[in-house]
């Protein structure tokens, strides 16, 4: 009886939001981009938005219009927008995305646009799916039912992500298959849309290999996250093991660089094989380190990665890690500088955009 009405909900939904999409400018003609040239255009980005209040209560946003400017002035080609619904989604309700969470979105979608940048929309439940992947199932796939007709007429500089770092009990073997779903979702209102996909383990490098994406899927750009080594990276972070840990540098020695090398030659050669392009969705040093470690260590994984071609997004803007301190309206420089060197602040001469 469930199963009977939870259908009905899934297809009143995709009814619903069938009849929803966002109109956009008119796409010249419609093709399917080429994977690697999309990755040359993501470049350098940054995580946005994912913890900001903004998703609760419109007047409470820490983010504003003006920071889309800021990060396209700043020397940055795309945001990777972390998407939290599920909280807002209630099955009661067919899993329905509430009017006002999708308002925030179209604006946050709209404000990247218009300073052209890429964007990626990342759902970002990978706690959610891993506390109850079975259960969670109807909602994850309920949400792209929604965004993808929603956004079927976005221009080819938005990307959907199917989910943040699978872990736990999502186990490679069902993440190989809730993605295929997820994708066959996508695919029948978005034919053209590039989808970016990551391994199971965290997004982890060494997952790669028990990653299993349709054969015949070439407009896919493979996602990886890279923390290591996390005592330093994640010295002090309540949410790891690694949170009595303190004082651990990183001091740039050539055994350090050739771990990060030797881990990203791992992902490279995998990418090679099946002929995908690699983006670098989350990477980052926590506040705890010291600063000097953390730009060293931000500046060193970013040319890594850079040197393979890899597109790249740092973690994150604002809440932690931050690339941008909010409340001093200002770049925070040593890690601005390490992402993009010889960034200087530029203000713009625009004050109506302020
Ligand atoms: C999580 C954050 C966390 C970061 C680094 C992200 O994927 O969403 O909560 O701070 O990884 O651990």
């Amino acid at each position: 009886m469930l199963t009977v009405v939870r259908r009905f909900s899934l297809l009143a939904i995709a009814v619903i939001a069938a009849t929803c999409a966002i109109v956009f400018a008119p796409v010249v003609t419609a093709q399917t981009p080429d994977a690697f040239e999309q990755n040359e255009r993501l470049g350098r980005g940054v995580n946005i938005l994912g913890y900001d209040r903004i998703w609760r209560d419109r007047s409470e946003g820490r983010f504003q219009e003006k920071h889309f400017r800021l990060i396209k002035e700043g020397g940055f080609q795309s945001v990777r927008i972390n998407l939290h619904p599920f909280r807002h989604m209630k099955a009661e309700d067919g899993y329905r995305l509430p009017d006002d969470w999708l308002a925030v979105l179209d604006w946050a979608l709209e404000k990247a646009l218009e300073q052209d940048l890429m964007v990626i929309l990342d759902l970002h439940e990978f706690n959610a799916m891993a506390d109850d992947p079975v259960a969670r199932k109807p909602m994850f796939l309920a949400f792209w039912q929604q965004i993808a007709p929603r956004f079927k007429e976005a221009p080819d500089n938005v990307l959907f992500e199917i989910l943040n770092e699978p872990n736990r009990t999502v186990t490679p073997e069902m993440w190989n298959a809730y993605l295929r779903e997820a994708l066959d979702v996508i695919r029948e209102t978005n034919p053209h849309r590039t989808v970016v996909i990551g391994p199971a383990h965290w997004n982890g490098i060494r997952a790669l290999e028990e990653l299993d994406l349709p054969e015949d899927e070439r407009n896919v750009i493979v996602t990886v996250h890279y923390y290591s080594p996390m005592e330093f990276t994640h010295q002090g972070a309540a949410w790891s093991s690694y949170r009595d840990t303190s004082g651990v540098e990183w001091t740039g020695t050539d055994e350090e660089i050739e771990s990060i090398v030797n881990d990203f030659k791992v992902a490279q050669q995998w990418a090679d094989v099946h002929e995908l392009p690699i983006y670098l969705g989350e990477f980052g040093a926590y506040e705890k380190a010291d600063m000097d470690s953390r730009a060293r260590y931000t500046a060193a994984v970013a040319r890594v990665a850079e040197g393979l071609g890899w597109s790249w997004s740092y973690w994150q803007f604002d809440s932690d890690f931050i690339l941008y301190d909010i409340d001093a309206d200002e770049w925070v420089e040593p890690i601005h500088q390490a992402l993009v060197p010889a960034a200087t602040t530029r203000t713009s001469p625009c004050k109506s955009c302020q």
